[in-house]
């Protein structure tokens, strides 16, 4: 099923990767240390049209296919994965929501800013008590005709304070379960909307997460994301293709973590050889490209069926769970491989392994996708391959 990438998928790449090596490693472990959020970089990321990259071209966007963006996600993850959640969430989960389930109207308006990277958006779903049981929402949206009213607070929000616009989940009829949910795009600098303090996270310690709050937001009819009752649908909907931007940003921080492990085995001798000449690392070594590859080839299959208009939302969720727990093992061993240096900032695989923990959290933790998967087989009844192919 997978083919080589062609001439703009790898420049894609290229680009990303030069971007990575050159503009985000040189500041990245002071970011990471004292929670700077990255926003030149951020502004240069939007410059070079990696913060709309699928959207089109029409609306400002790269037009580019998911395939392309697995890609630019793969490269900046190496090195920063502060950045490449921003580009994840307001790719993945913010244009892609708008663009293919927005009005013309709310495409016109937000789109280009959002794609430009002159505004970034956030994506609100998670509550204090409502994190993998997503259809439990507090937050409510209660219809006044012309305009809803919104009250509710949101967690963990990626972008939080830094946002223009925020992709908000809220319950407008509890009587219907899901079915009364629906999704609204609410400016931040609406009356009413309160942004929480910033956490202080394990790793992606300079993205900007919070708490928001709403109070009393008068939320107009227009900025409604689809029908009434819409709003869980698409939640589920944007965050399957989410998902596949967090597999590959872990696909990235495992093959970070590899890249830097090589140069490090071989520049580092132990016993009169470079420690790669001793099986006890150099099988570390063959272990984590293989977990690697077989990451990348459930990562490309889930974006190549979401380029094809094929049903990727098994797919997105076994690359996530998989690619996440690579990122989670191959970090861990190469921080074992580069021994005492590992454990310290300069040599950056530390900084790799603490930010790999997310990916299995965030966008879905690992049992959800496990639950997604498991729901799916038994009810197809089908094996994987024969569904997809
Ligand atoms: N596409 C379309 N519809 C879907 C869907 C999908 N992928 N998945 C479910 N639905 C629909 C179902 O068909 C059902 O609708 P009907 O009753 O009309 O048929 C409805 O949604 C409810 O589905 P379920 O009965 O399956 O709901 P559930 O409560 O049993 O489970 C779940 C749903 C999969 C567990 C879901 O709650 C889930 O995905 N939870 C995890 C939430 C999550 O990923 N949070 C991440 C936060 S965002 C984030 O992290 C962003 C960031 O900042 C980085």
């Amino acid at each position: 099923m997978l083919t080589a990438l062609t001439e703009e998928q790898r420049s894609v790449k290229e680009a990303a990767r030069d971007f990575a090596q050159n503009v985000l490693k040189p500041g990245v472990i002071e970011r990471d240390s004292k929670m700077i959020y990255p926003k030149d970089e951020v502004r240069q990321l939007g410059e070079l049209g990696f913060l709309g990259m699928m959207v089109d071209p029409k609306y400002g966007g790269s037009g580019m296919d998911t395939i392309s963006y697995v890609c630019a996600m793969e490269e900046l993850s190496k090195v920063d994965n502060s950045c490449s959640v921003i580009v994840s969430v307001n790719n993945s989960l913010v244009c892609w929501g708008i663009e293919t389930f927005g009005s013309d109207a709310q495409k016109e308006k937000y789109l280009p800013d959002l794609a430009a990277g002159k505004m970034i958006g956030a994506f609100c779903l998670s509550e204090p008590e409502a994190g993998s049981d997503a259809t439990s929402q507090s937050t409510t949206a209660i219809d006044q005709g012309d305009h809803y009213i919104l009250n509710g607070t949101k967690n963990w929000i990626t972008n939080g304070g830094t946002s223009g616009i925020h992709l908000v989940i809220a319950q407008s009829d509890v009587d219907k379960g899901h079915r009364g949910i629906n999704a609204f795009i609410v400016e931040t600098d609406w009356d009413g909307v309160t942004v929480g303090a910033k956490e202080d996270k394990l790793g992606i310690r300079s993205s900007d997460t919070h708490t928001i709050m709403y109070n009393d937001v008068k939320v107009p009819k227009e900025n409604r994301i689809g029908e009434d009752g819409f709003g869980f649908k698409f939640a589920m909907k944007v965050l399957s293709g989410g998902r596949i931007g967090i597999a590959a940003q872990a696909l990235g921080i495992a093959a970070g973590a590899l890249e830097l492990s090589i140069a490090y085995a071989k520049e580092r001798e132990a016993f009169g050889k470079p420690i790669y000449k001793h099986q006890a690392i150099g099988f570390k070594l063959a272990d984590m490209a293989t977990q690697i590859e077989a990451a990348r080839l459930l990562v490309y299959q889930a974006a190549l069926l979401k380029d094809q208009g094929k049903n990727y939302d098994m797919a997105s969720s076994m690359a996530k769970v998989f690619a996440s727990e690579a990122a989670m093992n191959v970090s861990t061993e190469a921080v074992q491989v580069h021994g005492g240096y590992g454990f310290v900032k300069e040599y950056h695989v530390e900084r790799l392994m603490r930010d790999a923990k997310i990916t299995q959290i965030y966008e879905g933790t690992s049992e959800i996708q496990r639950l997604v998967i498991s729901r799916e087989i038994v009810k197809k009844g089908k094996l994987y391959a024969e569904i997809a192919y």
